[in-house]
């Protein structure tokens, strides 16, 4: 079973609002190799010293050691598992911040049986990641790892659950930079963001109809900078995707860039490492624009370029999502 992982071009801190992402499975991610049968899932892991010895059925994941096995734990416990599979799992994903754990809930959720479809998949595997890791995660990561499109980035509507594959043209290039920065604290802070942008929703009503004007309503100034950020990001996905399609690539480029100013400025999740890298790679000739790619606090950035414009990092090619191979 392989699950890849995703890059997220453009539409951060979007989805749990009901709004709209732009991210895209890439071609390395999560494979699990194994034996399904037995009351156990047993599962080796080249980059963990500790092997996941897990007794079905499980009842809470959460505490469930080492704590790696939770991401397994928390599928198996909302498929009400009772037959597991014994296997090895290896990941060829170079850096943090590349949904590796969606990845490898969407690839237990396939090993243990689940019938599909893709987005049922996906909302189990999100409701596991609620119970198991407690991070109250939107539904893009693992959305994009179960539906992915080769060739096709996803324009993802969070709120109808709408998938809409687009092609990413041949003449860009996707190239992913990892900043060196481990996330740190990354998941209280997530739930933080999280409850203030419920918290604007309150007084001005779902974010993802909310027109910009109406954020100025709002007393509270750490409420109106993260509403402001939702409400301009789902501005931003859609001229995004207008200016990919028209190959109108430094428009693009100039949504990113704006995407991660709003990202650092109003939601407060960039870091002055990735504000440096995304500075330094944008003003590369032939980079289109740049910005972090995923929750923020650390982790990678992600450039549209001409081909060949970057040397470093890694090129992303747009795959297919979670299949046994
Ligand atoms: C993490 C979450 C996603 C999404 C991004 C930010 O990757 O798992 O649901 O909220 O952060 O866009």
């Amino acid at each position: 079973m392989f699950a890849p992982g995703r890059v997220n071009l453009i539409g951060d801190h979007t989805d749990y609002m009901g709004g709209l992402v732009f991210p895209m499975a890439i071609d390395r991610g999560v494979s699990i190799t194994g034996t399904v049968g037995g009351s156990l899932v047993e599962v080796r892991s080249g980059r963990e010293s500790t092997s996941a010895r897990l007794e079905l059925p499980i009842d809470d994941p959460a505490s469930v050691s080492p704590p790696w096995a939770r991401h397994l734990a928390g599928v198996a416990a909302e498929m009400d598992a009772t037959v597991g599979f014994t296997g090895e799992l290896s990941s060829d994903l170079p850096v943090a911040g590349l949904s590796s754990s969606a990845a490898v809930q969407v690839a237990v959720a396939l090993m243990l049986g689940h019938p599909g479809p893709p987005l049922a998949v996906a909302e189990l595997c999100q409701a596991a990641e609620h119970r198991s890791i407690g991070v109250p995660c939107g539904i893009m990561d693992q959305l994009t790892v179960a539906a992915g499109v080769a060739g096709h980035a996803l324009l993802i509507d969070c709120h109808s659950l709408e998938v809409a594959p687009v092609p990413v043209p041949e003449d860009v290039e996707v190239v992913i930079v990892h900043s060196g920065e481990h996330r740190e604290l990354a998941n209280s802070a997530y739930a933080a963001r999280r409850a203030e942008c419920e918290s604007a929703q309150q007084v001005i009503g779902p974010l993802r109809l909310a027109p910009l004007d109406a954020v100025a309503g709002i007393d509270d100034a750490i409420l109106r900078a993260r509403a402001r950020h939702v409400v301009s990001e789902n501005q931003r996905v859609r001229d995004f995707a207008e200016a990919l399609a028209e190959g109108d690539y430094s428009e693009a480029g100039h949504q990113m860039v704006e995407s991660h100013r709003s990202l650092g400025q109003d939601f407060e999740v960039s870091t002055p490492t990735l504000d440096t890298l995304v500075a330094e790679l944008a003003a590369i000739p032939g980079v289109y624009g740049a910005r972090l790619t995923g929750a923020g606090f650390g982790g990678a950035v992600v450039a549209l370029c001409r081909p060949g414009a970057l040397d470093r990092g890694f090129l992303a090619i747009a795959s297919a999502g979670a299949r046994v191979l």
